[in-house]
C-alpha cells in the first residue's frame, strides 16, 4: 500500500532529479584545472559570490568546464596561497585542497553546512556559513580587521570570522543567542577542562539531572571556567529544545549531544592545528543594536541579517530554553525588534527600530568600508511588507551607496521558493 509518507518520498526524489537540470554538468573534472568548485555549490548566486571573491583576491580568471572550473590568467604563488587559505566555494587549487574543503570535512551532522560547532543549537533562521565566509572576503576583511554584527543570532558570522583570523564583535538582545555564539567559538580554548569536567559533572547531577531543574544550574555554579560552564549550559538547553520541539527523551538527548559536542570541539581544535589557523578574537555580549555603545568610525565591516521576518516570533520560537534559563518572556520581549505591536503598528515599530539600528551601523563604521545586509520581504497578515526597499531607501539616505544587490533565490523543502537579497553598501559620505 502506498502511504502518504511514501508518496512524499517519491515526490522528493523526482524533484531532486529535476534539480540537476538547474545546473547540469559533466562530472568529469579536467586533470589540470587551475581552480575547481566544491560539489556543494549548486545555486547561481553562489557562483556569483565565488567570482566576486576571486576578484577580491586579485585573480584574473575565466569560468570553464560547465561553470565548474576556473582558469587563472595571472598565476603566482602568492595568489595561490591566498585562494587556498581563504576561499569559500573552491575544492582545490591545482593539486592542493583548499583550507575550506578540509574544514567542512569535520562535520558530525548530516547537513553539509553544519560543520565544526555550527550545529550546536537548532536555531531557526541561521545564515549559510559558506556564504558568510565569502562575504567576509568580498568586502576585503583581512586577518586582524574587526567585523561587527548587530544581530548576531546563532553566531554564524562569529565562527566564520574566527576561522579567517578576523576579529569579531557581536551583540544580540537574546541571551540564548549570545550563549550559542560563545559556545561555538570559545569552547575550542576550553576543551581540556570540558572533557575533564564531564564525568565529575554527570556523577554529581545524576540521578536528579533529569528531573530537578534547579540542581543542574547549582552544580554549574561550581565550575570556575566560564567557557566550560557555558558549554554545559547549552548542552542542557539543546536537550530542553529536543524534548519540547521534537518530543525526544531529555536524558538520551543530553548524553548523545554532549558526546557529539565534545567531538565537534575536538575536531575544531585539530583542524586549527593541522591548518595552522590563527583564530580571530571573538567578543560577544547581550546588547541592543539601536544603541551599540561602540565608538564612531571604529569598525572595518558589518555583516548581518536583521529580524526581517516580523512574522517570525524569535521569543516564541525559543520560549522553552529562555524560560529554562530563568527569563520572563514578557519582560525580555520589550527590547526585541519585530515582535511588538499588532497589525500596522507592528510594522511601524519595526521600521522605527530598524532606522535606529541602521543609523548606528553608519555611525560606527569607518568611512569607505562595507555593510552587508541580508534581508527579504516578509509576509505579515497576508500582505507583503517591503522591507528590502525600505532598507535600501533608508541606508542610502544615511550616506551609504548600494554597491551590489545580489538576489539569493533558493528552493527549500517541497520546492518552496525563498527569496532574499544580499545588499552590499559602502559608507561614502
Ligand atoms: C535573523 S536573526 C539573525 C540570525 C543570524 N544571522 C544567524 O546566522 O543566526 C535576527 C536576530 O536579531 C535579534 N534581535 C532582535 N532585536 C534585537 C535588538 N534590539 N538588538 C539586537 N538584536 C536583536 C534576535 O534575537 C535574532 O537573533
Amino acid at each position: 500500500m502506498t502511504t502518504i509518507a511514501n508518496r512524499k518520498g517519491e515526490i522528493m526524489l523526482e524533484r531532486a532529479e529535476d534539480a540537476s537540470q538547474f545546473w547540469a554538468y559533466d562530472f568529469s573534472y579536467s586533470k589540470d584545472a587551475d581552480l575547481t568548485l566544491l560539489d556543494n555549490v549548486q545555486f547561481i548566486y553562489e557562483l556569483s559570490l565565488a567570482e566576486l571573491e576571486l576578484r577580491a583576491f586579485g585573480a584574473d580568471y575565466e569560468v570553464t568546464n560547465g561553470l565548474r572550473e576556473f582558469k587563472l590568467n595571472n598565476k603566482s604563488n602568492e595568489l595561490n596561497e591566498k585562494i587556498i587559505k581563504k576561499s569559500s566555494y573552491l575544492k582545490s587549487v591545482g593539486k592542493n585542497f583548499t583550507d575550506y574543503f578540509q574544514i567542512i570535512q569535520k562535520n558530525r551532522t548530516r547537513s553539509v553546512n553544519q560543520y565544526l560547532t555550527h550545529w550546536v543549537y537548532p536555531y531557526k533562521g541561521k545564515f549559510h556559513p559558506q556564504m558568510i565566509r565569502a562575504l567576509l572576503n568580498i568586502i576585503g576583511l583581512k586577518e586582524g580587521d574587526t567585523v561587527f554584527e548587530p544581530f548576531s543570532g546563532s553566531g554564524t558570522t562569529a565562527l566564520e570570522a574566527q576561522l579567517l583570523g578576523i576579529n569579531f564583535i557581536g551583540i544580540d538582545i537574546s541571551p540564548l543567542c549570545v550563549l550559542q555564539g560563545k559556545v561555538k567559538t570559545n569552547s575550542v580554548y576550553a576543551i581540556d577542562e570540558i572533557t575533564k569536567s564531564k564525568n565529575v559533572l554527570i556523577s554529581k547531577i545524576k540521578p536528579s539531572l533529569f528531573n530537578q531543574e534547579q540542581d543542574f544550574y547549582k552544580v554549574l555554579e561550581g565550575i570556575k571556567d566560564n567557557n566550560t560552564r557555558d558549554f554545559y549550559a547549552l548542552t542542557r538547553l539543546l536537550a530542553v529544545s529536543d524534548e519540547s520541539r521534537r518530543g525526544r527523551s531529555f536524558e538520551q538527548s543530553f548524553i548523545k549531544n554532549l558526546n557529539l559536542m565534545i567531538d565537534s570541539v575536538k575536531d575544531y581544535k585539530e583542524i586549527t592545528e593541522t591548518l595552522h589557523l590563527k583564530l580571530g578574537n571573538v567578543n560577544l555580549k547581550e546588547g541592543d543594536s539601536r544603541n551599540t555603545e561602540l565608538p564612531d568610525n571604529s569598525i572595518d565591516g558589518i555583516i548581518t541579517s536583521p529580524p526581517y521576518s516580523i512574522a517570525l516570533d524569535y521569543i516564541e520560537n525559543d520560549a522553552h530554553s529562555l524560560e529554562d534559563m530563568g527569563y520572563k518572556l514578557n519582560e525580555i520581549r520589550e527590547d526585541f525588534i519585530g515582535v511588538r505591536g499588532k497589525g500596522r503598528e507592528r510594522v511601524e515599530l519595526y521600521n522605527n527600530d530598524m532606522k535606529k539600528s541602521y543609523s548606528e551601523m553608519y555611525r560606527i563604521l569607518k568611512p569607505n568600508k562595507y555593510a552587508v545586509i541580508v534581508i527579504g520581504n516578509a509576509t505579515y497578515q497576508g500582505q507583503e511588507v517591503k522591507t528590502v526597499e525600505f532598507t535600501v531607501d533608508y541606508m542610502t539616505g544615511l550616506g551609504f551607496k548600494l554597491e551590489r544587490n545580489i538576489l539569493k533565490l533558493i528552493f527549500g523543502l517541497y520546492n518552496v521558493m525563498k527569496k532574499e537579497n544580499i545588499l552590499i553598501f559602502r559608507k561614502v559620505k
